[in-house]
């Protein structure tokens, strides 16, 4: 019997389907960065923050940033991007350089790109967002908005399965549950809504990477047992760090791309750890490290500072 799966938002208990079931995607090949001008702390607005205002080198956070950027540069080299594009940074905006959050962009099932923008918890955040949406607007990108949802941060909570049409959507802190009912609906998928119940883990992309169609990195403190339960179901492996490389070396923030035909993949991560690096080495990876110390005041490293756009 065909299993029938709906574009609707599955909560971590009602998955009724396996992995084989969900079809086909194409993986975006392009990263968007934007500059850090105007990067800074300011205020708190996730618990790594705490104590950080006023504490950035703003020099090194340059080049911490130019240095991500030669890293994703690196993997245009080999063929595993085609491109790294740059938006600027803008006056005001002192957290646009996360680019993972303003907005969430897709393929539809006829090769269509639209992007949904978000809607950030914070004023100052949702200053960003006009920025990104004319930005795409240029990419040929068709451009949509929520209606019934109140928060809802782009691919900082929404973050899709390699290759395959099903989206993970962690809400509690800066995304509504609900909002996925929504997401569902209007980018025409399927989505696993997970709770994320500590705020060290305020955003899915803290706590989760993806490691291809078969196996994930997480941390099991992020998440309720029918979450875990959850992606149990969905990966053949699941590798668990410990809390302590997910919270002091932000490890499951670390960003992973694949080039399908080569069967090349490569990890960027922040330096230094130690479960997470021989982890990815046992996956196949080519890792590069990077030091993204400025941006861990802020609450973010390599994942966040980066969007994938097709
Ligand atoms: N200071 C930013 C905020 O709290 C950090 C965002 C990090 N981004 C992420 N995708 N986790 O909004």
């Amino acid at each position: 019997m065909e299993t029938k799966i709906q574009n609707k938002a599955y909560f971590a208990n009602e998955i009724h389907f396996e992995i084989s079931d969900i079809k086909d995607r194409t993986e975006p090949r392009n990263i968007l960065m934007a500059s850090p001008n105007y990067f800074d702390v300011v205020d708190v607005k996730n618990v790594h923050m705490a104590g950080n205002a006023g504490k950035i080198d703003k020099k090194l956070a340059h080049i911490q940033w130019n240095e991500l950027k030669s890293a994703f540069n690196h993997a245009v080299k080999e063929k595993v991007l085609d491109n790294v594009l740059v938006i600027d940074g803008a006056k005001d905006c002192e957290d646009m350089v996360f680019t993972a959050n303003q907005s969430f962009p897709w393929i539809d099932e006829n090769g269509n790109k639209i992007v949904v923008m978000s809607k950030m918890r914070h004023d100052s955040r949702k200053r960003e967002v006009p920025f990104f949406e004319a930005y795409y607007q240029n990419l040929g990108y068709k451009t949509l908005h929520l209606n019934q949802t109140e928060m809802f941060e782009g691919m900082g909570d929404l973050i899709p399965h390699i290759g395959k049409r099903l989206l993970y959507g962690g809400f509690g802190h800066r995304t509504n549950k609900d909002a996925y009912t929504e997401l569902s609906a209007l980018l025409q998928v399927p989505i696993i809504a997970l709770e994320l119940i500590d705020e060290r883990f305020y955003h899915l992309d803290t706590c989760y990477v993806s490691l291809g169609k078969d196996a994930v990195m997480i941390c099991k403190e992020a998440f309720t047992p029918e979450g875990l339960q959850a992606l149990a179901k969905m990966y053949k492996r699941v590798y668990y760090i410990p809390i302590e490389e997910a919270v002091d070396y932000f490890a499951l923030n670390a960003h992973t791309v694949f080039d399908f035909v080569s069967n090349k993949k490569i990890a960027f991560i922040h330096k230094g750890t130690k479960v997470t690096y021989d982890i990815l080495k046992k996956e196949g990876f080519e890792i590069i490290e990077i030091d993204t110390s400025e941006y861990m005041k802020s609450g973010g490293s390599v994942f966040c500072m980066k969007m994938m756009v097709y």
